[in-house]
């Protein structure tokens, strides 16, 4: 193959630079308006201002594309109708190869640092590339940047994410002291388990500001931020690109511990989707990496505009609390369920232990499904039904909780899976915030547990593989750690 003189190669690519397919007659290989099978083509042509573009390239099969490159960029590239596709340089940091998908090959996002690479094709008759230049390569992320929002530029700015900025966003009026009132209240009525402090609560801000919660200023409300959490490592397993989550803690003198959490979905933009349409999250994980290279106002102004796009009504998912506002503490997930309230739906991957440990049919219901999927609860891979769930968990402060009992189950089955009973058990509400943390992951002063710890270095960890190109696979129901 011919390679051309850099001058040249801006000219080569104008053609293709209008998004006109089959646009590679200008490579080293054309031969009289035949789509050529070597061509040449300029990284810095492509990417527009902000260090991103696409352009589209025709070679005929097996054939190569050859990226220059001024400076070290992330490089994606759809190749549709190739058999094959790996793109190949100096150093190993242009892997992994071409992943097939029913239209072609797709060569996911992955940094590039070296200043010539070949993207070798394979297959046969015409093939159109579309290459992507996704910007600078990011930086490893930093848990304060990427991961865990604590910085009172932030945090303390309750116009940015504070009490009623979070309840207006979850709330059908827009403003969220309706919807507060109701779920407060709400603690105290269902079946499942009766709790009054909340609505007490309610009844002191009532008589503070009164009997209207539409007229509440919200942010006087003895509640704090404790922490912005990035959970795209939820992508893959709940939709969308994963969560972004908003904790507080109350502040009261009486009616605490009592923390909340806010759920927000990430929602896809266009780089985070693959060409078979499929959505991989890379461009929300480069988003959220290179919030690390940013500190001060240029952090609070990013960060915020994230925030923006996200407390949305559209985005709000569902809330979930831990509290002690009466002894035991007690785990809850709040869904939307009418206009400005709140319910609760059986907890999330969370078994019944108590119920499920009374001889009778739920129990021999629960041994049928553990022996069937044994392999997969050992992998926290399978969803637990909601009849062995129950709306909400409960553990004494002070006593061991009780655990799920496996005594009966096939001996065969628990010989082959001697911690199946706690593999079911780690992903539900209760023991998770006990193993390695005290019922609370972010305390009121904005430190995360021990258990929380560890989990932020695994995140930042897979952020960081999923940025130098590694194929990850779905994180397991519970802890990434
Ligand atoms: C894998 C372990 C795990 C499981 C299972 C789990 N949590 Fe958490 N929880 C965390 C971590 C870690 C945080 C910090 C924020 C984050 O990472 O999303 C957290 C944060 C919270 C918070 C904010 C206060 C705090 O403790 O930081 C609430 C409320 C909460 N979880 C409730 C629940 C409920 C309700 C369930 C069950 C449906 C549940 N959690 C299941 C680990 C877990």
């Amino acid at each position: 193959m011919v390679v051309l003189p850099r001058a040249l190669i801006p000219m080569l690519v104008l053609v293709g630079a209008c998004g006109d397919a089959g646009s590679g007659e200008g490579g080293a290989g054309g031969d009289g308006g035949a789509v050529p099978s070597a061509v040449e083509v300029d990284a810095a042509e492509i990417a527009d201002a902000g260090g991103e573009g696409s352009l589209t390239v025709a070679v005929t099969a097996p054939g190569t594309i050859t990226v220059h490159l001024a400076s070290d960029l992330v490089l994606e590239a759809a190749a549709v109708g190739a058999s094959a596709a790996s793109l190949n340089g100096p150093s190993a940091l242009v892997e992994p190869d071409g992943e097939p998908y029913p239209g072609g090959i797709w060569l996911r996002p992955r940094p590039v640092t070296d200043a010539v690479v070949e993207l070798v094709l394979e297959g046969s008759g015409v093939i159109e590339v579309e290459l992507f230049v996704r910007g600078a390569p990011v930086p490893e992320a930093r848990r304060e940047r990427s991961l865990f929002w604590t910085d009172p530029s932030i945090v303390d700015a309750p116009q940015v994410v504070g009490l009623a900025r979070v309840l207006g966003a979850a709330s059908d009026d827009g403003h969220g002291g309706v919807l507060l009132d109701n779920w407060l209240r709400r603690f105290a009525t269902t079946q499942h388990s009766e709790r009054a402090g909340p609505a007490q609560l309610a009844d002191e801000i009532a008589a503070d500001q009164g009997a209207d919660p539409s007229a509440w200023d919200l942010d006087v409300l003895p509640f704090k931020v404790t922490g912005v959490h990035n959970r795209i490592d939820l992508a893959a397993r709940g939709g969308g690109c994963g969560e972004l989550r908003v904790s507080l803690a109350s502040t009261h003198p009486i009616y605490a511990p009592l923390h909340v959490l806010f759920l927000f979905r990430q929602a896809p933009q266009d780089d985070d989707v693959g060409p078979d349409g499929a959505a991989h999250c890379l461009g929300t994980a480069r988003r959220w990496a290179r919030l690390s290279s940013l500190d001060g106002q240029a952090f609070t102004d990013a960060a915020r505009a994230l925030l923006d796009v996200t407390l949305v009504r559209e985005r709000f998912l569902l809330a979930e609390t831990v509290e002690l506002t009466v002894s035991p503490w007690e785990w809850r997930q709040w869904s939307p369920a009418g206009a400005d309230e709140l319910d609760n739906p059986a907890l999330f991957q969370t078994v019944d232990a108590p119920r499920l440990n009374v001889p009778g049919a739920l129990r021999d219901e629960l041994f049928a499904f553990v022996e069937e999927n044994a392999e997969g609860l050992s992998r926290r891979e399978i969803a637990i039904p909601s009849k062995f769930r129950s709306a909400s968990a409960r553990l004494p402060p002070s006593a061991p909780a009780e655990r799920l009992s496996l005594e009966g189950l096939d001996p065969a089955v628990l010989a082959d899976y001697p911690d199946l009973a706690e593999a079911i058990e780690i992903v539900g509400c209760p023991t998770c915030h006990t193993t390695n943390a005290s019922f609370v992951q972010t305390t009121v002063e904005r430190e995360p547990s021990p258990f929380y710890d560890l989990e932020l270095d695994a995140r930042a960890d897979r952020l960081d593989r999923l940025n130098a190109g590694s194929i990850e696979p779905v994180p397991p129901f519970g802890p990434l750690q």
